[in-house]
């Protein structure tokens, strides 16, 4: 038996994807392991979306040669960094044995054999996407109750801030008969909750079998349909790409649940521009009010930027008051930082580090705030909880509610699969506690 550990950074695409990097090492005989001593391949997979990401892969590698020198630990880096980077990894850190991105997992047995056999360094980094799907195995199907499944990936809409159309291509859609019969596979396997990801996973438009094409709302309606599926989630969203379609879905498929991220970035519509994010501050206001009427229980979370190019104090005063007016059940929040290859890098007008982080501390308190109340709304209610697993202490399981809050209550393993109702009687900083009020299956 071989060993194989696997450290993720980034998105919950790249958590997909080391699972797959898993089964697709599975056949030669490698089991995971959850520490890099005494591993014979350890994989980073790496992102690239922000600039301590791809610092922290070079330290990580550096921590790692020791390992590689005592053990002879085979090292690989995949993901965003090995896309964007290529060949400069290996100049910058020459042991590492394996580069590959994120569309060339399938080839990874190939490349791991090559450099065990000590045929010097192996680098792939071409970018055909609908090869990796048609070529890596099926899953393993064992993701437990709440599972993630790649049906996009890619983005076309380049940004000016953003790396991802560099690292990983132009958009592609899985088509819906393979997405299906994935799901099915992880329900089979125990999933009571899917999530749909992609990088842009509301610009789906996969090929069905009439040769129609299907766009994500559909899709959410044709997996509502598999048995045993309780939720469904999909992340992450463009405004731009929310059609009524879709829109309609969050009213007339249940599994849907109510909680959507929906990145804004800026609420200041000059900002937006210089961002290229194709839509303006009162166009998103109009979606959510659109989102809202179709399911009233419908929470929002955003990522957003601030600092970037040309930002004035006005601007980001424009942040804060959208924040007001949307308010969000949870969020995200970065200062901007200049991605190598980007064109907002380019620009000479980039905010000092120092207003950054009074920005971002500014706007993580009123999203903190937001985030607390929204919890706090819920105490004393009973919500639907789909239970996941055990808790750190005995006897406790942890689930969610719809709204993608954890929930902490007393229970045993019994409980885990199952969505019950529970009361909601206690606030965490991140969490809720909860007793479970109903023992019965619910289906939602
Ligand atoms: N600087 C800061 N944040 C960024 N993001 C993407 N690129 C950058 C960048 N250059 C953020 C965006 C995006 C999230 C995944 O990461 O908010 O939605
Ligand atoms: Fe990056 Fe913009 Fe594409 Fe999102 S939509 S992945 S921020 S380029």
């Amino acid at each position: 038996m071989k060993k194989l550990h696997i450290k993720t950074y980034g998105c919950q695409m790249n958590v997909y994807d080391s699972a797959r990097m898993a089964d697709v090492l599975a056949p030669l005989g490698y089991t995971q392991i959850d520490r890099p001593e005494g591993a014979d391949l350890v994989i980073l997979n790496t992102c690239h979306i922000r600039e301590k990401a791809s610092d922290k892969v070079y330290s990580e590698l550096g921590r790692l040669k020791p390992l590689k020198d005592r053990d002879g630990t085979l090292l690989a880096v995949a993901g965003c960094v090995a896309q964007a980077e290529g060949e400069a990894i290996l100049a910058r850190a020459p042991y590492v044995d394996v580069v590959l991105g994120p569309q060339a997992y399938h080839r990874l047995p190939e490349l791991v054999a090559r450099a065990a056999r000590g045929a010097g360094a192996a680098l792939d980094t071409d970018f055909p996407v609908e090869a990796k799907f048609d070529f890596l195995p099926a899953p393993a199907a064992i993701q437990g109750v709440s599972a993630f499944l790649t049906v996009q990936e890619g983005c076309d809409k380049f940004c000016t801030f953003c790396v991802v159309p560099y690292t990983r291509g132009a958009e592609y859609s899985r088509p819906p008969a393979s997405i299906e019969a994935e799901a099915r596979a992880l329900v089979a396997g125990g999933a009571r909750e899917i999530t749909l990801l992609g990088q842009n996973v509301n610009a789906y438009h996969g090929q069905g079998e009439t040769g129609a094409e299907t766009g994500l709302g559909a899709l959410v309606r044709r997996l509502s349909r598999i048995d045993g599926l309780a939720r469904l989630r999909y992340t992450t969203s463009h405004p731009r790409d929310m059609d009524p379609d879709l829109v309609a879905a969050h009213a007339d498929a249940p599994k849907l649940m109510p909680f959507l991220h929906l990145p804004v970035q800026s609420g200041s519509d000059r900002i937006l521009d210089a961002m290229n994010r194709g839509h303006t501050v009162q166009q998103y206001f109009d979606l959510v009010a659109r989102l809202r009427r179709a399911r009233p229980d419908l929470v929002f979370s955003s990522d957003f930027i601030v600092g970037f190019p040309g930002e004035t104090d006005a601007d980001f005063a424009a942040t804060l008051d959208l924040v007001e007016r949307v308010g969000f059940a949870q969020a995200y929040s970065f200062k901007y930082s200049p991605r190598p290859g980007t064109p907002a890098s380019l620009l000479d007008t980039q905010v000092p580090e120092a207003v950054k982080d009074e920005r971002l501390q500014r706007l993580q308190a009123l999203l903190r705030v937001q985030q607390d109340s929204f919890n706090k709304s819920l105490l004393g209610q009973t919500v639907p909880v789909l239970f996941e697993r055990q808790g750190r202490n005995a006897g406790q399981m942890v689930g969610k509610t719809p709204w993608l809050q954890p929930v902490h209550a007393p229970g045993s393993d019994a409980l885990q699969g199952q969505v019950l109702a529970t009361k909601l009687v206690s606030l965490a900083a991140n969490s809720l506690g909860g007793i479970v009020v109903e023992t019965e299956r619910r289906s939602a």
